[in-house]
């Protein structure tokens, strides 16, 4: 079943076009990820899914729904679930709290039952439930904003470069986190990437976005042998 559709998106900033004709869709529990250069507009495409950029034309249909119209909080009730590149997190506030803060409009019940989850899957934030953000490495802080985006029980889950700064070993951990997400919970994701072999290949498919447009779509193994994409955006 195919859940999101994006059709011909135009967006942008103020006045600013950013996207010109973006289109997107995801099935149920797919896995997809959207690479492309250093402001191709691969963030703003995941800030217009959220609602938080002006869309100037196209529309965006959520099971059936449009959604297009429709405030961040009011997308979030409908199962999107959002983790920025940046400001992820909150640093001076600890573990537990930034969960609790995830989960703000459930009730306590709810809330408890849902860190207790999800620190299954996180066992590594259980030891510092106490600590401050602040003082967690940076893929312990992507998984914390992960950890943090589950609080609302997201059916679709968006990460803005997950792996951005982080070091190769760290990056592989988020990774498994990703697919891990993805095999327990059963999530649909999509993952922004520069460096998108290891996104690609727990990917069920690949968008290739450049100048604000579709440049490329396809199954994620055909993208990664593909010798002209991996020159062009795959660094060779
Ligand atoms: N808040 C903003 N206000 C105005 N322009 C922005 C803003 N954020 C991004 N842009 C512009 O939008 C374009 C695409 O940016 P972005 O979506 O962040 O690209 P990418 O994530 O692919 O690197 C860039 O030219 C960038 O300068
Ligand atoms: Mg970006």
């Amino acid at each position: 079943m195919r859940i999101l559709e994006a059709n011909d998106i135009v967006a942008g900033y103020g006045k600013s076009e950013i996207l010109h004709g973006v289109s997107i869709h995801l099935e149920a529990k797919e896995v997809v990820t959207i690479i492309g250069p250093n402001g191709a507009g691969k963030s703003t495409v995941l800030k217009a899914l959220m609602g938080y950029v002006s869309i100037f034309k196209g529309d965006i249909k959520w099971k059936g729904d449009d959604v297009t119209r429709l405030k961040p909080h009011e997308r979030v009730s409908r199962g999107f679930g959002y983790v920025p590149q940046l400001g992820n997190v909150f640093p001076s506030l600890s573990i537990l709290e930034n969960l609790q803060m995830g989960g703000f409009t459930q009730s306590k019940k709810t809330i408890r039952e849902r860190i207790d989850k999800n620190l299954q899957l996180f066992p590594m934030l259980k030891q510092k439930l106490s600590k401050k953000a602040g003082t967690l490495s940076g893929g312990q802080r992507q998984m914390l904003g992960m950890a943090r985006a589950l609080m609302t029980e997201p059916e679709l889950l968006m990460l803005d470069e997950p792996s951005a700064g982080l070091s190769p070993k760290a990056s592989e951990e988020v990774f498994l986190a990703i697919a891990d997400i993805h095999d327990r919970l059963e999530r649909s994701i999509i993952i922004i990437e520069q460096d998108a072999y290891q996104s690609l290949s727990i990917s069920d498919r690949g968008y290739v976005l450049v100048m604000g447009q579709n440049e490329f779509e396809g199954r994620a193994e055909r993208i990664l042998t593909d010798q002209k994409i991996k020159e062009a955006y795959l660094g060779g």
